[in-house]
């Protein structure tokens, strides 16, 4: 798909379709308007005959409209105009381009990016836009002999903006759109692939593939030195299972070397049988997405590396299969860990935290700025928060407010939980220094607890993507999230880096 970005009036474009919005009880959006005006009021006719009522959610294609250059005409209902906000902006969109992709047309130039959403500017609805325009059209076919084919798809896209002064920032906007959009697309190929072909090896892979496409650092550690340097609990989760564990380290240098990394690490866990504690069989096909954060952090590291961010990033992967052979870890079995630290294994199913947690004591060696984890790590933060919201813990507020205020920014929102001492009473064990479970209250937030004794020497944030990274039921399919949160995350931090910069020049 082409985009473009264009100032200009709706009625001269010349175009396969203009989509432009009615909102309900049949009023035009400024756009529809001037093509009202041009057309000698085809369009206000039509919504009077009770044609088109402006719901949200449909939409009436037109054709020979008088006075215009364009071929088609989309009218997409936009719902009632005082309650249009974020999600109905991004509903909209995703109508307009279903559309768009069941026409004769190879071409649309989109009005709809010239509506007002509250409190939200040109580079926020462009960025937006794009993202929503390529959610709509993913397909996961690669599996399938016979694809769906779209007998006239749509090749190229124009967003409209409604003044020329908006233009460069929009061009922006659509820039940092596609890197993010890119970044999801491969999330969700990496979560929706099975796990018989996304083992840790296939990853390990991936990475080395995007770090020669992307100029990426890679380094893959193999069971030997994994052996070698004592991550006996990310091994231990390994242990029953035929495919070989990886630890994979990428790299995106944008900036001075001197400058401290910005550290993610993704919970890879290529399949998730729970181990001796073996889980129930309902759904258990969906624990192949339990390397979600692992596919979010190779997402992220490439739209920051399209967006050549002037940060240094470090992804980091500890990725294992879970399941019960022969030489698996038993409940009661004890652990050292990279960190010294001793671990009596109660569940085998709470792997996630026990490859997290070397992985974390790992990173201390990056003399990181902050620390960030991603992780289908507990069923429980899906009974908290549903699919909507992720789950966010965090040893620094300051870190925290960041990261809830770049998910509010992209759409892509977390929730944070306490993460109180008293909670850690849970964690106690009679034969080891922590215990991997700590009961079925609270199960997200001991969870972090468990991590949070790894990670006392930075700044650190969890999140908790069990409900998040992916879809259950007739549209089962990974969402691509949290990478719309960490990559604004990113781009915040890289402006704040500049601002400090220019800061320091004036004075
Ligand atoms: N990968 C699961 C968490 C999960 C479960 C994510 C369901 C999405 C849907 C994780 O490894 C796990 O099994 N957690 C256990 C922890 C428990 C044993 C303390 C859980 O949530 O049941
Ligand atoms: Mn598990
Ligand atoms: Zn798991």
């Amino acid at each position: 798909m082409e985009f473009s970005i264009k100032s200009g009036s709706p009625e001269k474009q010349r175009s396969a379709c203009v989509v432009v919005g009615v909102f309900e009880a049949r009023k035009l959006s400024a756009a529809a308007e001037i093509i009202d005006h041009a057309a000698d009021q085809f369009l206000s006719d039509i919504l009077r005959r009770g044609d088109m009522e402006g719901k949200a959610g449909t939409s009436l294609l037109l054709h020979g409209v008088p006075g215009v250059e364009a071929d088609r005409i989309l009218l997409v209902g936009l719902g009632k105009e005082r309650e249009f906000r974020e999600k109905e902006y991004r509903a909209s969109i995703a109508t307009a381009v279903r559309q768009l992709n069941e026409t004769g047309g190879f071409d649309g130039t989109l009005y709809l990016t010239e509506i007002p959403v509250k409190k939200r500017d040109v580079a926020w609805k462009i960025r937006q836009a794009s993202l929503v325009v390529q959610e709509t059209l993913y397909r996961f076919d690669r599996l399938k002999s016979k694809k769906d084919e779209v007998r006239r798809p749509l090749r190229k896209l124009t967003f409209c903006v409604t003044r020329r002064n908006e233009l460069a920032t929009a061009e922006s906007a659509l820039a940092e759109g596609l890197a993010i959009a890119s970044g999801m697309e491969l999330a969700k190929n990496l979560g929706n692939l099975p796990g018989n072909i996304c083992t840790p090896t296939y990853l390990a892979d991936q990475a080395r593939e995007l770090g020669s496409s992307h100029g990426l650092g890679v380094e893959i550690l193999d069971r030997t030195e994994m052996e070698k340097l004592g991550m006996n609990t990310l091994l231990s989760v390994a242990r029953g299972s035929a495919e070989p564990p990886k630890f994979i380290i990428l790299r995106h240098a944008g900036a001075d070397e001197k400058l401290k990394p910005i550290v993610l690490v993704g919970k890879g866990v290529t399949f998730d049988s729970g181990g001796i504690s073996l889980k129930p069989g309902l759904e258990m096909d969906e624990m192949k997405y339990d390397m979600c954060g692992a596919a979010s952090v190779l997402g992220v590291l490439k739209a920051a590396a399209k967006m050549k961010l002037p940060l240094n990033v470090v992804g980091i992967i500890p990725t294992v299969e879970n399941m019960p052979g022969g030489a698996a870890t038993k409940p009661g079995d004890v652990i050292t860990s990279l960190s010294g630290k001793t671990v009596e294994i109660l569940n085998t199913d709470a792997e996630g935290r026990l490859i997290l947690c070397d992985a974390l004591t790992y990173v201390e060696r990056l003399d990181p700025e902050c620390v960030v984890d991603i992780a289908t790590l507990t069923g429980a933060c899906i009974i908290a928060l549903g699919h909507v919201t992720t789950g966010l813990l965090a040893n620094c507020d300051s870190l925290a407010r960041e990261l809830l205020d770049a998910g509010n920014e992209a759409y892509d929102r977390a929730w944070q939980l306490p993460l109180w001492d008293d909670y850690q009473e849970q964690l106690k064990s009679n034969f080891a220094d922590i215990a991997n479970i700590g009961g079925r209250a609270a199960g997200t937030i001991t969870a972090a607890c468990f991590l949070s004794r790894f990670t006392e020497q930075y700044h650190w944030a969890h999140l908790d993507i069990a409900g998040t990274a992916w879809k259950s039921g007739k549209e089962k399919g990974a969402t691509g999230r949290p990478v719309p949160l960490l990559a604004h995350f990113l781009m915040d931090r890289a402006n704040r880096a500049a601002q400090r910069a220019t800061k320091r020049k004036r004075a």
